[in-house]
């Protein structure tokens, strides 16, 4: 297969590249501007070129790639030249970036997910997979399914709605194969770049820095291991019949960010590192309260379901940052020992009364 992947240096991006290129038979391309992802995340799963001329796809297995902007048009269409498919992942991942800047956010949410869709058209590229969330969805009772109304809380969901919008738009007027994904909160290794929540707790206490919680530590998510996700990626790209369709594709269970501290805190106990402190935030602008998916149309039209449970992911992905940490000083991992306490910080005077100090379990 020849396959077309935007944001191929990222986090998920050089996850699903590591997994395709280890198949041995396909040929790869990347558009990266490496604005979040980095040549050293790819090189770390496969070997690749760097090119500047983006002719047709050539035959044969290999990775390349070019350094380039979604929002360019005119290298979307030289890219996506005779690939079979295109997996769109590059964008402004996330909500705390678009609720800072809604113009980027939708600059390259929306005309990138265009210019790809165009390429696919005028380029018969038969499939491809967008890379959605949630974060359409907005606030609702969960579990969220393919059928709640989307009522975006975030730009960032509103620019991802819009981009579910056009794959269904190029699916039904131009027979474009689009298939999009709303992707749980993922994590695993490949994520030290990551301001997502597991991301963010490991990567902070490993430099000896208060962990933050945003709110009382209450709200939920959906977390999926990388892998799992990569799995369903690859079988979106390849299935047949599923055209023009919308998947969740989560864990289906519902986690607070405070069950999620306590896994990393623990796990990170077992790694020798003892004392970790906690500050709890205001909660972010944009931020949903529950959020965890049913999963069951991916279940019964792709045949997927998350195999990896939390407790696994978690430790794997604690033991990728810490072998990260290792190679990084040249030394043995060396803990950082801080004293253990619950912070009120940035809260008000009525809800910091409130906060307890919130004893980690061992
Ligand atoms: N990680 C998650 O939990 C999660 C959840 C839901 C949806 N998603 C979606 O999955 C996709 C990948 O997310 P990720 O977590 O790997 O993020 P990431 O930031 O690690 O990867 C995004 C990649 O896209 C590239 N990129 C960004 N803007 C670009 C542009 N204008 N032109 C070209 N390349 C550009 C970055 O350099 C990076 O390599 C995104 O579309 C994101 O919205 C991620």
């Amino acid at each position: 297969m020849k396959v077309l992947i935007t944001g191929g240096c990222g986090f998920i991006g050089s996850n699903l590249v590591r997994a395709l290129a280890s198949e041995g038979i396909h040929r790869i391309r990347i558009v990266d501007d490496l604005s979040t992802g980095s040549r050293d995340a790819l090189a770390a799963g496969c070997e690749f070129a760097e090119t500047f001329a983006a002719g047709a796809m050539a035959e044969g297995p290999g990775v390349e790639l070019i350094i380039g902007d979604v929002c360019d048009e005119d290298l979307a269409i030289r890219a996506a030249e005779g690939a079979d498919a295109i997996v769109h992942l590059a964008a402004n991942a996330g909500v705390a970036l678009s609720v800072q800047d809604p113009r980027r956010d939708c600059r390259v949410n929306v005309i990138g997910t265009l210019n790809y869709l165009e390429a696919a058209r005028k380029g018969r590229v038969k499939r491809l997979v967008f890379a959605s969330s949630s974060a359409p969805v907005g606030e609702c009772d969960p579990p969220i399914h393919e059928r709640v109304a989307a009522r975006p809380v975030s730009p960032y969901g509103a620019s991802k709605l819009a981009g579910e919008g056009y794959c269904s738009a190029y699916f039904r007027t131009f027979g474009v194969e689009t298939v999009a994904l709303r992707f749980g909160n993922v994590y695993g290794p490949g994520s030290a770049h990551k301001s997502s929540v597991v991301a963010k707790f490991i990567a902070t206490a490993l430099a000896g820095e208060t962990l933050e919680v945003y709110g009382d530590g209450g709200q939920t998510r959906d977390f999926l291991y990388i892998d799992d996700l990569v799995r369903a990626v690859l079988l979106a790209a390849r299935s047949p019949g599923i055209g023009g369709e919308i998947f969740q594709i989560a864990t289906g269970r519902e986690t607070t960010v405070s069950e999620i501290l306590q896994d990393v805190v623990a796990e990170l106990r077992r790694a020798g590192i003892h004392d970790i402190e906690v500050a709890h935030r205001e909660p972010r602008l944009g931020d949903v309260r529950r959020n965890f998916s049913d999963t069951s149309k991916a279940e019964k039209m792709l045949g997927w379901r998350a195999e990896v449970s939390r407790g696994e992911g978690i430790a794997k992905t604690v033991s990728w940052f810490l072998e990260k940490q290792a190679a990084a000083s040249g030394s043995p991992i060396r803990p950082a020992r801080v004293a253990t306490r619950t912070h009120g910080v940035g809260l008000d005077s009525s809800r910091r009364a409130a906060a307890r100090p919130e004893k980690i379990r061992e």
